[in-house]
């Protein structure tokens, strides 16, 4: 179980594995050429809507080639809704998978998570599961209905019941590009208690994305219209110091990607080869990989 090995280390050494999803081929190549660069371990993510958009055989392929790569790497699973998908995963060669029942009440998150962890242990697959309910927040705490932040003490009754092997939680995060209102803040209170009744479990950040202002800036100057939003920029920054070992980034690269193709489309109108344009994307996708590899991670030279 590699993705499990790099998760205990990491949180033994000191830092996070960084675990990046990739929406397309070109940002899957941006996020490679940053971990060889930097010497970083990482997890590659794939979302089922992912998955479909490869297609099994082409993404088979993909992770072949992956595999090459002399690098600690683990092809992981994001956001497992159901054994279905868990089984498609497993069946594509992912070394982990998620599933994630934190919508559901605790009981049928359990039941589910068990069986996912039966079945992927089994094949030798290890389990992200996740507690918590992730929603935009403010100072005062989640703003939807029905989320929630993570309770410490059902976490630790969550991990004994299922045997998942990593722990996804909610603490302020959240996905997308919009993850606050107001002030910005992370509930690093709520993870300390978490951290101490689960002291062996490695915990998981998703909606980790800084939300970088320059690139909504540079696609709203190259004709597009996207909310100005903030995401996790400095609250981060000590997040490699505690029991967080994985983060998870999707967002961060769809907007690194997508600004430099708008602005190379808006600078080259006589431009048609897709490679160009795509160079472009996937150099920016590079630069904001290593950004995140060396100053939140802190995982560079870690593989
Ligand atoms: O957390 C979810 C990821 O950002 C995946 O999104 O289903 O659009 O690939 P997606
Ligand atoms: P972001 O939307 O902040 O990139 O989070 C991605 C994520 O959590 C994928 O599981
Ligand atoms: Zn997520």
């Amino acid at each position: 179980m590699i993705q499990i090995k790099m998760l205990k280390k990491a949180m033994k050494e000191g830092y996070i594995v960084p675990a990046f999803n990739f929406a397309n081929f070109e940002i899957l190549k941006g996020l490679i050429d940053a971990c060889v660069e930097t010497k970083s371990p990482v997890i590659l993510q794939v979302s089922e809507s992912a998955i479909n958009y490869f297609g099994d055989e082409l993404l088979k392929g993909l992770i072949l080639g992956i595999r090459k790569i002399k690098l600690p790497i683990s092809i992981h699973l994001d956001h497992g809704a159901n054994m279905q998908v868990v089984k498609r995963a497993i069946s594509l060669g992912f070394d982990s998978v998620m599933i994630d029942g934190s919508t559901l009440p605790f009981k049928d998150n359990v039941k589910i998570t068990k069986q996912v962890v039966k079945f992927a242990h089994s094949k030798g697959v290890s389990v992200e599961g996740e507690l918590g309910v992730l929603a935009i927040s403010n100072d005062d705490g989640l703003l939807s209905d029905g989320e929630r932040f993570t309770d410490p003490k059902q976490a630790k009754e969550f991990v004994e019941l299922t045997g998942v092997d990593s722990l996804a939680i909610s603490i302020g995060t959240n996905h997308g590009i919009k993850k606050y209102v107001g002030k910005p803040k992370i509930r690093y209170d709520i993870l300390s208690k978490i951290e101490k009744v689960i002291p062996n479990t490695p915990i998981v950040l998703h909606g980790a994305s800084l939300v970088e202002q320059k690139y909504i800036e540079k696609i709203n100057v190259n004709g597009g219209d996207i909310e100005y939003a903030v995401g996790n920029a400095n609250l981060l920054k000590n997040a490699y110091k505690t029991h967080i070992s994985k983060i998870n980034m999707d967002t961060d690269f769809r907007l690194a990607y997508t600004s430099e193709i708008r602005e190379y489309m808006v600078e080259n109108p006589t431009k048609y080869c897709p490679r160009a344009y795509g160079k472009a994307g996937v150099l920016s996708v590079k630069e904001c990989a290593k950004n995140r590899i060396v100053k939140v991670c802190h995982s560079n030279d870690k593989a």
